[in-house]
């Protein structure tokens, strides 16, 4: 049995701000039935203490970055979790990056730096008589892992997914000593991003293999476009540089039992929803499809170019549910515009129990983003029979199938996509979405080839394991 720990500063149902932490959340189970054990590496902080039920203190760190700190085991979810309590670090009110008005944390290094110096002091010395034979590190917060496992010259090989290049996790050279790197290292091989230290870059540096959520954004990255200062890098290691698509959690979004939905187990089970979803977003009776969104609003995911292309779909008899929150500009153009609509009804907020709703009453799931690393809500759109509108890139091009006359013809197709990224195009697949939503028995094939097509995590499971095996072979 394969042993991984996995370091991550999200998981769902703990604690979430995006897909990250329904990966880390989903991930472990799949792994599981491929014989890999993950135990889950977690930020103590005060939302995910107060959710712990009975823990066990199996570890204990006298000054970890400026104050005392534990480590707790419990089981949550069927997850085997390691929370790092550290009061100092993790226990205050706010958001989990942030503070309440949305400011990140200023000592967001330091946080996320002891994070990653436990988790390469439990690869080192292990804890009782569990060791792990990988150490599979997420994003940005988990990237200085490599560096604290050098310093202790532990070999436990490290797995780095990017889930996001855009963050870098970048802080300032003072920090150095602070943070406890090794400044002999502190240059462009490793961890140095013009001058500063560059946590995502020290992974990207450090990791025997990276991998990232889909295939498509795997080759994305080596562009200068989507690398973002990293693609050189990732370009002189592009031999290690594997694509897996994130899958979903097939028990949570399973429109046959949702406890939050009126359950179906066909297509033909979406009126109700739909007229339950009107009614919550006050939308009235509509001859076009009734689309939903929900998304962090934030310049990635094309509120933008949304906002400008209202008109095609509106007029076309089209509404619009919306849900999200994030950049206040983008909260109040929305705001305004659903002002301005009686079709678009905007909801600013978190709620998981209303994005269930919202996939279940759906036509269509909209993901007009300018890039998507993997992207969940198509994913969820499909198994509920909500039909993608997406924008042809990363994981939303690999996981949709555009409703191409060929595609059509072949009875394939599972959604619309637009190319490029920008309103016209968006414009035009508006009206290509009105046009197959009027004709009933393709829009309804289409439904059956979503609902049909496989969005768990199993090949992905497999595509893992086969990584972590080809770092691990010879070892045992
Ligand atoms: P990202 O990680 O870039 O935000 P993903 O599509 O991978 O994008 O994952 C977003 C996750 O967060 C999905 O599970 C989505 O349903 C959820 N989500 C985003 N915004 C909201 C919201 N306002 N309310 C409820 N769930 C949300
Ligand atoms: C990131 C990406 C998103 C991806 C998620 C989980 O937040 O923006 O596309 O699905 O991570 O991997």
């Amino acid at each position: 049995m394969t042993k991984a720990l996995f370091v991550v500063s999200e998981c769902a149902p703990l604690v979430k701000t995006g897909g990250l932490a329904d990966v880390a959340g989903a991930l472990p189970g799949a792994l599981a039935e491929h014989g890999i054990a993950v135990r889950t590496l977690l930020p103590g902080y005060r939302t995910v203490l107060a959710q712990l039920g009975k823990t066990k203190k199996v570890a204990a760190y006298k000054d970890l970055l400026g104050g005392p700190a534990k480590l707790l085991a419990c089981n949550v979810a069927g997850l085997d979790l390691l929370i790092l309590d550290a009061p100092h670090l993790y226990d205050r009110d706010g958001a989990i990056y942030g503070d309440a008005t949305g400011k990140d944390w200023s000592d967001n290094a330091e946080r996320f730096a002891a994070l990653c110096q436990v988790a390469a002091k439990i690869a080192d010395a292990g804890l009782g008589d569990w060791t792990p034979d990988i150490v599979h590190g997420h994003d940005w917060q988990a990237g200085l892992t490599p560096e604290y496992l050098n310093n202790l010259q532990c070999e436990v090989p490290f797995v780095f997914t990017v889930h996001n290049i855009a963050f870098h996790g970048n802080t300032d050279a003072e920090k150095l000593g602070r943070l406890g790197l090794d400044p002999a290292r502190f240059n462009a091989d490793h961890f140095e991003f013009w001058g500063q230290i560059s946590a995502l870059k020290a992974g990207l540096v450090g990791a025997a293999k990276i991998t990232t959520v889909s295939q498509t954004y795997a080759e994305e990255l080596l562009t200068p476009a989507f690398g973002i200062g990293m693609d050189g890098l990732l370009r002189a290691r592009q031999a290690d540089l594997i694509g897996i698509v994130n899958g979903i959690d097939l028990d949570v979004w399973n429109p046959a039992t949702d406890p939050n939905i009126k359950p179906y187990k066909t297509a033909a089970g979406k009126a109700a929803n739909k007229k339950a979803l009107r009614k919550t977003f006050g939308l009235g009776p509509s001859d076009g499809p009734t689309c939903v969104l929900v998304s962090r609003l934030t310049e990635q995911k094309g509120i933008d170019l949304l906002l400008e292309t209202l008109p095609a779909l509106l007029d076309r008899g089209g509404q619009i549910a919306l849900l999200g929150s994030g950049d206040p500009k983008l909260e109040v153009a929305l705001l305004e515009a659903a002002d301005a609509h009686e079709n678009l009804s905007v909801k600013i907020g978190y709620d998981e129990a209303l994005s269930h709703k919202m996939m279940a009453g759906g036509d269509v799931i909209l993901v007009p983003s300018r890039f998507e690393p993997c992207g969940l809500t198509q994913l969820y759109g499909l198994r509920y029979g909500t039909l993608p509108l997406v924008a042809l890139t990363g994981g939303l091009a690999d996981t949709v199938i555009n409703a191409s006359p060929a595609a059509l013809a072949q009875n394939v197709a599972t959604g619309v996509q637009f190319f490029p990224i920008e309103a016209q195009a968006l414009a035009n697949a508006f009206g290509r979405l009105c046009d197959l939503y009027a004709d009933k028995p393709m829009w309804k094939s289409m439904q059956r080839n979503a609902m049909k097509q496989p969005v768990g995590w199993e090949t992905s499971a497999a595509d893992y394991k086969a990584v972590y095996d080809s770092l691990t072979e010879g070892q045992k």
